[in-house]
């Protein structure tokens, strides 16, 4: 498990940035991707807000951070409240003194199986943490974002948002929160504000071992491009990090898969790597 920190970079490439990141904590050992998004956010000088429903999650990412020299404050709260999204916003403005960058991190499945097997409020629970996050904590950060000098968004979608899966929830909610990104940068760009979107491929992450089998989790490598190389948080962080930097000026609207190519390896092509 990815459960070290890494040798982190010191370039500063956020220096004087503030940042919020939802879902910063992780279950578990090991890094979740906000949990590495935030410690390397930090890292690269921003002040980060760590934002999570639960405490210690959040505050074991806050003792790495200042661990590593860097500046960050818990806030605790559900994103998928609408309420409770102002008043995360407005804590942690009112801790950071503005707000630069938004990371809408918080997602995960929610039920499985044919239509008539899910029930309404399971499936209505998928689209609240992986669509209705993004737009109650955006709703409530574009003020702030706008006052901002960094005026980014970014979001954190699936490679199931961009391809089918069999699932009535999880996939067509990140579906609409990659297109939910792309009405943002359209409608805030003339601002300046920047919205990008991050499709994760297979990720291995605490909340992926806990539920993989060995097996899946072998499968889930085996069927991308790059076959040899197991994705994890840091792959994920890095791609935050480059869309939340001024390198990343002209850049809005795009949907990055990182994902070992899974996406882009044709159907035959895998289907022989998984039996050749
Ligand atoms: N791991 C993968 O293979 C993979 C693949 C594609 C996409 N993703 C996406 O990456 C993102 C991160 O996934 P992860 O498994 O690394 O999780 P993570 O470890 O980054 O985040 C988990 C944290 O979110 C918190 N959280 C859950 N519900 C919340 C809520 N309502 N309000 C505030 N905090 C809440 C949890 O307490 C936990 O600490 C998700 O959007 C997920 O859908 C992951």
């Amino acid at each position: 498990m990815n459960s070290e920190v890494p040798s982190l970079p010191r370039l500063a490439r956020l220096k004087g940035c503030t940042a919020i990141v939802t879902g910063a904590g992780s279950l578990g050992e090991g890094f979740g991707t906000g949990k590495a998004i935030a410690l390397l956010f930090a890292s690269e000088g921003a002040r980060v807000a760590l934002v999570d429903l639960d405490r210690d999650r959040a505050e074991e990412t806050r003792a790495l951070i200042a661990a590593e020299g860097g500046e960050s404050v818990v806030v605790q709260g559900s994103v998928v409240d609408a309420d409770d999204c102002a008043r995360i916003v407005a804590e942690s403005v009112a801790a950071l003194g503005s707000l630069d960058i938004l990371v809408n991190n918080v997602g995960m499945g929610a039920g499985s199986g044919k239509l008539e097997e899910i029930d309404p409020a399971i499936w209505q629970r998928g689209v609240n943490l992986n669509l209705a996050s993004a737009f109650l904590m955006t709703r409530a950060a574009v003020p702030h974002l706008l006052a901002g000098a960094g005026k980014a968004v970014i979001n954190i979608a699936s490679v199931a948002g961009m391809r089918a899966h069999g699932n009535a929830s999880y996939g067509p909610a990140k579906a609409a929160m990659i297109q939910f990104t792309r009405e943002t940068a359209v409608m805030y760009g003339a601002d300046g504000l920047r919205a990008n979107v991050i499709a994760p491929g297979h990720i291995m992450t605490p909340l992926v071992e806990k539920f993989s089998a060995p097996t899946a989790r072998s499968n889930r490598q085996r069927v991308g491009a790059l076959s040899a190389v197991e994705g994890n948080a840091w792959d994920i962080a890095y791609a935050a990090l480059f869309l939340a930097s001024a390198e990343a000026r002209f850049v809005s609207g795009v949907c990055l898969p990182v994902d070992g190519g899974v996406t882009m390896i044709g159907p035959l092509a895998a289907f022989e790597r998984m039996t050749g």
